[in-house]
């Protein structure tokens, strides 16, 4: 294989983009992040430099913006796309649909013709198991699993990109495509330089457990305790987000080597459940404190039981999660105690 591999990561100073940048290095690649921190923050390349100790190649750019991203493909000669520039808030894609839809779809489209343009073979899309929607019978999926409608804008968008991209490559050109679904990412890098940075009041779970346990916000609600699951509580699959931002260097790895054109799905998750009361009882021996907390409605759209079948990452792309739960909480809450350490003495 080619040596000194330069990959466009869009949306690579975010949650998901960094931590893959970071397993990109270290697996020898050359990562070319492109972001405009609407939802990020330069501090996290700062600590992607800290954690790979070099410099890293980042660009200011919006991703919609065509022209802008020429200019950054006639600078590099790219030999894979990671393409994670997308909002991402399911409360906020009810609220401003037609921004999900020109974001989201946009930044796709413009990623895609310059692909195309430039004959970039290698794609990986930042996809999420929100395209299965509530599942009907089982609460594992596979990939095989049928999309069913999408339960917000955000989702919807989701689906339509593995539309675009599935018809892309039915269309003659030389793209290959890896959809990633992801199911819950939580956690941070075990050294605490970077991590998920919720820009105002978090909508995500373990955000708002960290920053509740760090005396930012007053109080977490668990939003139902009548589903039908174990303890009432709803079940996901939280899979650390390291171990995530390692399924795209073996799905880069995996698209290099592949002959052909081709729209593949892999779901990447743990293959395990957990329910909300089960991640607070976690944090709280993790953290060895009480955390504030109590039950209350029902969250509108919100899936009852979802967890991967994992088992096609592990055969195809030769991926599984090594870390686990507790590995992720743990990371979390150093990284928000960290973080805060730092933002306090800065300012
Ligand atoms: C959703 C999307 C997922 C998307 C992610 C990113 C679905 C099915 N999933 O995940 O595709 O990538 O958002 O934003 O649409 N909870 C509380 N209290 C809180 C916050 C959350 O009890 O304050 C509970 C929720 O009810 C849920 C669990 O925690 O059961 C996880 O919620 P969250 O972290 O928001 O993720 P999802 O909704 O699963």
């Amino acid at each position: 294989m080619k040596q000194n591999m330069h990959i466009l990561v869009t949306g690579g100073a975010g949650y998901i983009g960094s931590h893959t940048v970071v397993e990109l290095i270290n697996s020898g690649k050359i990562p070319v992040i492109v972001d405009d921190f609407r939802n990020s923050d330069p501090r996290i390349i700062k600590g992607v430099e800290e954690i790979v100790q070099q410099k890293v190649i980042f660009k200011k750019v919006d991703v919609c913006d065509l022209n802008a991203m020429r200019k950054v493909f006639e600078e590099y000669s790219f030999d894979g796309i990671i393409h994670f520039a997308a909002y991402k808030a399911v409360g906020e894609s009810v609220q401003e649909p037609l921004m999900y839809y020109n974001n989201n779809l946009n930044s796709l489209l413009v990623c895609l013709m310059l692909a195309k343009e430039f004959e970039v073979k290698n794609f990986l899309f930042s996809s999420s198991c929100t395209v299965y929607g509530e599942p009907e019978s089982s609460p594992v999926v596979t990939e095989e699993s049928p999309v069913l409608e999408a339960n917000s804008p955000y989702g919807a968008t989701k689906q339509m990109c593995e539309r675009i991209l599935a018809d892309t490559t039915k269309s003659g050109t030389n793209i290959k495509v890896l959809n990633l679904r992801y199911f819950n990412p939580i956690g941070a890098h075990h050294s605490g330089f970077i991590g998920e940075l919720p820009i105002g009041r978090p909508n995500n779970l373990l955000p708002y457990l960290t920053q509740t346990g760090a005396g930012i916000l007053e109080e977490l609600t668990v939003f139902g305790s009548d589903y039908n699951t174990d303890d009432g509580t709803c079940v996901r699959d939280y899979i650390h987000v390291s171990d995530l931002a390692d399924a795209h260097v073996k799905g880069v790895d995996w698209l290099m080597k592949q002959e052909g054109v081709f729209n593949e799905v892999v779901n990447i998750g743990t293959g395990h459940g957990a329910s909300v009361l089960e991640i607070i009882h976690t944090f709280e021996k993790v953290a060895n404190l009480k955390l504030n907390w109590k039950f209350g409605e029902r969250r509108a759209g919100d899936v009852e039981k979802i967890y991967a079948d994992a088992s096609k990452a592990k055969s195809l792309l030769n991926w599984t999660a090594n870390r686990t739960m507790e590995d992720a909480i743990r990371d979390a809450w150093n990284w928000e105690q960290k973080w805060r350490n730092e933002t306090t003495d800065n300012h």
